[in-house]
This record gives C-alpha cells, structure tokens and sequence, in this order.
C-alpha cells in the first residue's frame, strides 16, 4: 500500500472529526468519512480502478483535480461523474462505467 492509500480510519493527519458515512458501488456496501470525495474513499479501501475503456482498460484517478475524466461514474441517475471532484454523500449509489468514453459537452 502506497501512502496515497491509506484507510480513512487509520490517516494520522485526521484532519477534522469527520463522520463516518457509507454507499453503495455496484451495490457493494463501502464506508467512508464525511468530506471524502468519491476517488479518495474508493482509493481507501484499496481500488486503483473503477472503469474501463472500450478497449479493456482499467481506469481510475489520473489527474486528480476533473481535468482527465478518466475517473468517471454513475451517482444515481448521473452519468459521467468526475469521482476525484465529487464529494460522497452518505447513501449515494455509485456505479462503475464500463462502457468507454464519457459523454460529455465541454
Ligand atoms: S482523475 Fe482526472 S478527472 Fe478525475
């Protein structure tokens, strides 16, 4: 585990009494602390990726700050959500994408 990935619980900088809250990712309970955004709590619990190309290839955080899109998901009805910028909220339904690029109008 890299220092990047480091378990909510046990982030020695702790940097505000976060609560902790949960959501679903395809339907899979995952536990987070409140102000997390989506990326940093799928990157706590140890996943790299979360979607593919249409070639196949795993896609997770690159950039980090919403300018790749290749971190993309569904939240909700909501497609083509940037999960390095959004924050999770307790009882959000993630879904991965698995269905190449994403659909967005810039
Ligand atoms: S990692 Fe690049 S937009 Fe999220």
């Amino acid at each position: 585990m890299t220092s990047f990935m480091v378990p909510a619980a046990d982030d020695a900088v702790q940097p505000r009494q976060s609560l902790p809250i949960s959501f679903t990712l395809d339907g899979e309970h995952v536990t987070a602390l409140e102000g997390q955004t989506i990326a940093g709590a799928l990157l706590a619990t140890g996943r790299t990726s979360w979607r593919s190309t249409t070639a196949g290839e795993p896609r997770g955080v690159f950039c980090g700050i919403g300018v790749c899109f290749d971190c993309i998901v569904t939240v909700g009805e909501t497609r083509d959500v940037r999960a390095c910028m959004r924050r999770v909220h307790d009882g959000d339904e993630v879904r991965t994408q698995a269905d190449g690029a994403p659909e967005v109008t810039l």
